[in-house]
């Protein structure tokens, strides 16, 4: 890999950023400051192959060991994550900008780091990983003496700044704006799609009290085209469950509108809706798969005053958890013996089962006695197994 790297780079990056941002970005190219980045799934592992094809140090640290063993072997845990990222895996790894650690000894000297890791646990918002990550940060600043930067890539609860993270810090005798700087800046990729990815997408990102909101500017902008600042870090918080519950509300729509209207074409009704100016187009389908989406929901009531607030979307929440029992009696499928269900991931071309609507859809036919076969290319026997509880369908069985 050819990095280049000289004063007219830097100045791509920069607005204005005067003489220490200038030097700050300097020594990131001149591999005097390294990035971490805690979590290898799809935010961690875009955004560490990302800052690496761009010149600069990235440690890339997971707690699964044999997913760092198989990063190292230049073996892709996430099939088609090099057509995201527009590169091969080997090829950054030749670069040696790139380096896949499962012990945190080797992100001590790292001042710049980026957290990926999950924030939810079976469907509900979980916050033990991002304790154990910020603890592990802590002995890090505690040690490396400079002003380290911690970004938030995570999807956080509404309130995760102010109730957790900046209380934990503070009990720790961390200083916000002299030990560390604190970031958020969600992600929005959309993981089949090059023209929706980590580069060409806005980047919406602020910092706690607007300090050195330049610099994480600059850091941010090595990677992704567009940046957004807010100046108000809980607006930012919470904007990514606010987008992703206003998608969930209007594909509850689409799918409620289904079941209302048994004899119409609700999707070609949906079809001619999306040729209004203000309206996007959606189908009906079999439920709200994935982690982002249906969560958004949930991270934004557990945010809420409670009570009564957000009824739309503890109604939507409440339609979505009996919808597919819903559609089993509605298509009549208990009358069938046996079951043939093409896709396990919940969208095409990814390999993401988590909130699958085939995993409920599996279940309740299972409760039936009767029989379902699973066939999905990204998935083999043994896991299609352990997920569906189902054999995997080859095509052309005969079911
Ligand atoms: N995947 C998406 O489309 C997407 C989009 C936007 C936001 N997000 C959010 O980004 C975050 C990460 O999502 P993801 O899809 O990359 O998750 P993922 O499950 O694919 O990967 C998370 C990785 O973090 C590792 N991990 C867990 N605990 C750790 C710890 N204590 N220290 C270091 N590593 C640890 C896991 O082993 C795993 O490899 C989540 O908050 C998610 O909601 C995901």
């Amino acid at each position: 890999m050819n990095i280049k790297f000289n004063i007219k780079t830097v100045k791509i990056y920069g607005v204005y950023m005067g003489e220490n941002n200038q030097k700050f970005i300097i020594d990131m190219y001149q591999g005097e400051i390294s990035i971490a980045i805690w979590g290898c799934g799809y935010i961690g592992l875009t955004t560490a192959i990302n800052f690496a094809i761009n010149g600069i140090n990235s440690y890339a640290y997971d707690i699964d060991i044999n997913k760092i063993n198989q990063l190292n072997k230049g073996e892709n845990p996430i099939p088609n994550l090099e057509y995201w990222c527009g590169t091969n895996l080997n090829k950054v790894l030749k670069s040696k900008k790139i380096k896949f650690v499962s012990d945190i000894y080797y992100l001590e000297n790292c001042s710049i780091h980026f957290i990926a890791i999950p924030t939810e646990k079976n469907m509900r918002p979980y916050y033990g990983a991002l304790m154990q990550v910020l603890s592990d940060i802590i002995d890090i600043v505690k040690n490396n003496k400079k002003i380290n930067y911690i970004i938030i890539e995570s999807t956080l609860t509404p309130g995760t700044f102010d109730k957790i993270i900046i209380p934990y810090l503070k009990r720790n005798n961390v200083e916000i704006g002299d030990d560390v700087i604190l970031a958020v800046a969600p992600r929005r990729d959309w993981f089949v799609s090059q023209e929706k990815n980590l580069n060409n997408l806005p980047r919406v990102m602020a910092t706690y009290k607007n300090y050195k909101t330049k610099e994480v500017k600059e850091i941010l902008s090595i990677i992704c085209k567009k940046i957004i600042i807010s100046n108000n870090y809980k607006s930012v918080e919470m904007m990514k469950s606010v987008e992703n519950t206003f998608r969930y509300i209007e594909i509850t729509l689409a799918n409620q509108l289904f079941l209302a209207y048994p004899d119409e074409n609700i999707n070609e009704v949906l079809k001619l809706c999306s040729t209004k100016w203000n309206m996007q187009e959606y189908y009906c389908s079999f439920g709200i798969g994935g982690y982002c989406v249906p969560l958004a929901a949930q991270y934004l009531i557990e945010g809420s005053i409670g009570d009564e607030s957000l009824s739309i979307v503890r109604q939507a929440q409440k339609f979505n958890m009996e919808y597919l029992d819903r559609l089993v009696d509605f298509y009549n499928l208990k009358r069938f013996s046996k079951i043939g269900i093409l896709g396990l991931s919940y969208k095409e071309n990814i390999k993401v089962f988590k909130g699958s609507p085939t995993i409920k859809l599996c279940e309740i036919l299972l409760q039936n006695n009767i029989e379902v076969k699973v066939n999905d290319p990204y998935y083999s026997s043994d896991e299609i197994m352990k997920y569906t509880r189902c054999n995997k369908m080859d095509i052309g069985d005969q079911l």
